[in-house]
């Protein structure tokens, strides 16, 4: 099921776009699953709903976003993970308002600069509760667009083999899937300008 894009405008656009970076996808409001969601860049504000959402996550979903299990999202590690310098890198969070007026964050997908400028690597995780409404793959739609309007090439992950998710959603997106030698995981890119030789 694929998400409906509203493309309203929020005034949370002064607030969390472009005063990061003047390249940042403005905040939106998106229906994933019948209910309004917020798209919009991540920020130092957002390190406790990180925090919040980590304590959500079930040990197989920490597995697979980072690679190992651990227990605790330290404040230094969630300021560290929302708190990227969004004029190279890019984290980007959906949120939906809980009944008492909170935000809470439901998705989070986030690419980071590879030393040739040139490539980013990608991540993405979306609430045990929230899968399969879009979430990852509107994420995906919003990072390839604007790493291709930074001139990046294209876009990488390494994603453990059993991961056929993730690894599916890539594959939907254009991505080629190659195994990694002597490791349990799969290279993943995809390009950004595939029509250029
Ligand atoms: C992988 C993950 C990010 C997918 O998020 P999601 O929001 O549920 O994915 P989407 O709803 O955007 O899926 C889009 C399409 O991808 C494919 N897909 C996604 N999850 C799938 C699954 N578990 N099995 C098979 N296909 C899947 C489907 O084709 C899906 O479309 P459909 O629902 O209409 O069939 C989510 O399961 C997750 O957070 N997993 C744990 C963390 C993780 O693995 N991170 C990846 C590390 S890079």
């Amino acid at each position: 099921m694929s998400a409906l894009a509203s493309d309203a405008r929020t005034p949370e656009g002064a607030k969390f776009g472009s005063c990061l970076s003047p390249d940042l996808p403005e905040p939106r409001l998106i229906s994933f699953g019948g209910a309004e969601h917020l798209l919009r860049p991540l920020s130092l504000s957002d390190a406790d709903r990180l925090i919040a959402f980590f304590q959500s996550h079930n040990e197989e979903t920490v597995r697979l976003r980072y690679g190992y299990f651990f227990r605790e999202m330290t404040p230094s590690r969630a300021r560290d993970l929302v708190g990227v310098d969004q004029r190279k890198d890019l984290a980007l969070g959906i949120f939906s308002t809980r009944a008492d007026g909170t935000e809470e964050i439901d998705a989070i997908g986030r690419y980071f600069l590879l030393e040739d400028g040139k490539a980013a690597e990608m991540a993405f995780i979306v609430r045990e509760s929230k899968r399969r409404l879009g979430m990852a793959q509107t994420l995906l739609h919003v990072l390839k667009d604007n790493a291709r309007k930074r001139g990046l090439n294209e876009l990488v992950a390494q994603v453990q083999r059993e991961n056929h998710g993730m690894i599916a959603l890539f594959r939907l997106a254009g991505a080629s899937v190659r195994s990694v030698l002597g490791a349990d995981a799969v290279d993943i890119r995809l390009p950004l300008h595939p029509t250029t030789p």
